[in-house]
């Protein structure tokens, strides 16, 4: 059967990238401001008054700052999928998939049994339907879905398949935080694409691509190049996904202003961390509030060495400015699993130059297995508290666990970093990381829980490993 070409590739592409990234110099800005395209937020999917959530993937097209029409792949629009807004209780998805390809609907971060989880081993063929009917049960927090079909999760999620997911308990306002979405509440997709002279998005990974990783050489936010967010001259919430295949992002501000940390992947601090850089790798999320109140237009900046704009943001005076004072705290402490009885598993992120070399698929795999649809690494017990010590090979990569959230414990021998310290369920891992785990969601030897990079060319090359909870 043929299968649909998503995307156009190109050699030139792949030579510009070589030659250098061309996110150009500190801004996003276009030359004229006031020609400037006004960020868009996806759209809302409310799931809260119903308990139903539908989803159609299905093929679209995208063109960049007026390039020509790529082909790409959506959730119920042309790219990228709806924000979805959940809340504890009964919730009863139904995606279909209108795609001549397999995909699947893996929801990162939430906490759903082996069977609801999305991943490999739940594809949902083309012309199919998959109905899990789920219960949602976990903090407020950011999560988000994508395409996880072994070996094709890279070229997939690139293509469009991802959107995000906000758990809400309905208490924001009440923490004193911004709510209106699109308005002080916004939602940032972050992604790298490969843009050829042409204006074509391209992907077409070499054998050096699949090494580091696929980088692009536009900054997309919500799927728009060089777009604008305006805000109101107050407290504005930014909920960020690294939707990136491969790129980490180190972000401030062009102005050095503060962004005060709120939120992890799976939740939220204690109380505002403020920090004037933050490092964001794939599949990661945070909320931060940055304050506006000085007006002006700063830049969301990326990269210490090189740096390129992100995202402009521009204050409009006549939005109105809700939130202007810095909540203190959002109450509870963290819970602190480390005095648990716990199990120890090492586990080492490999990836060996000469396999790559030798068109050995690369040496892509965790404690030296490739990944395997038909073999269970690691069997764990319902309700067991576990400490897995984490190694990056050659450079560092962000390891990501179904079906948990995880403290980190220790980052190279050292306490985490501040934005580590929280509930999280992916994190980078620069060198060794500890993290600890208690694993109350149920996985089945047929439907298992992945661990994994989330470079999604390491991924879908090997570096992943599955596992049983009963
Ligand atoms: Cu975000 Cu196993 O994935
Ligand atoms: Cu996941
Ligand atoms: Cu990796």
């Amino acid at each position: 059967m043929k299968r649909r070409q998503f995307l156009t590739t190109s050699a030139a592409a792949l030579a510009m990238t070589q030659a250098g990234f061309g996110f150009g110099g500190r801004s996003a800005r276009a030359a004229s401001p006031s020609s400037q395209a006004r960020l868009k937020m996806p759209p809302l999917l409310d799931t809260r008054q119903t308990g139903r959530l539908a989803l159609s993937a299905r093929a679209g097209s995208l063109s960049l700052s007026g390039g020509p029409a790529n082909a790409t792949a959506g959730f119920s629009q042309d790219y990228l999928g709806p924000t979805i807004i959940m809340q504890n209780g009964p919730l009863a998805a139904d995606v279909e998939n209108t795609l001549e390809e397999a995909i699947s609907v893996h929801w990162h971060g939430l906490l759903v049994p082996g069977d609801h989880d999305g991943g490999p081993h739940v594809p949902i063929s083309p012309g199919q339907r998959w109905t899990p009917d789920m219960n949602i049960a976990q903090q407020p927090g950011t999560a988000w879905y994508h395409s996880h079909i072994h070996g094709r999760t890279a070229q997939q999620v690139y293509s469009g398949l991802a959107g995000v997911i906000q758990v809400t308990d309905g208490r924001d306002a009440e923490r004193g935080l911004p709510v209106d979405y699109g308005v002080d509440d916004l939602t940032l997709v972050l992604q790298d694409r490969r843009v050829d002279g042409d204006g074509r998005m391209v992907y077409d990974p070499s054998m050096m691509d699949v090494m580091h990783g696929f980088m692009g050489n536009r900054m997309l936010v919500n799927g728009q190049v060089g777009a604008v967010a305006a805000v109101p001259a107050g407290l504005v919430r930014l909920r960020l996904l690294n939707g990136s295949n491969a790129r980490s992002y180190d972000l401030s501000f062009d102005d050095g202003r503060l962004m005060h940390l709120v939120a992890t992947d799976s939740g939220f601090l204690p109380a505002p961390v403020a920090l004037t850089v933050l490092s964001l790798s794939p599949g990661e999320r945070v909320e931060i509030l940055v304050d506006f109140a000085s007006g002006g237009a700063p830049v969301l900046m990326s990269g210490i060495e090189q740096p390129f704009g992100v995202l402009d943001f521009a204050v409009d005076d006549t939005m109105p400015a809700r939130i202007t004072v810095l909540p203190d705290g959002f109450g509870s402490a963290l819970e602190d699993l480390s005095g648990t009885e716990m199990r120890t598993r090492e586990l080492s992120l490999d990836m060996g130059m000469g396999g790559m070399m030798m068109g050995g698929g690369g040496g892509f795999a965790i404690n030296q297995r490739a990944f395997a649809m038909d073999r269970i690494d690691l069997e764990v017990a319902l309700g067991s508290v576990e400490r897995w010590i984490i190694r990056s090979t050659m450079i560092p990569h962000p390891f990501h666990v179904h079906g948990v959230q995880f403290r980190v414990v220790r980052e190279n021998g050292a306490p985490p970093r501040p934005q580590n310290n929280g509930w999280k369920d992916t994190v980078l891992v620069p060198g060794e990381t500890e993290i600890i785990m208690r694993f109350d969601q149920p996985a089945s030897r047929d439907k298992p829980f992945m661990f994994h990079c989330h470079i999604l060319e390491h991924e879908d090359a090997g570096m992943m490993g599955q596992f049983t909870v009963s």
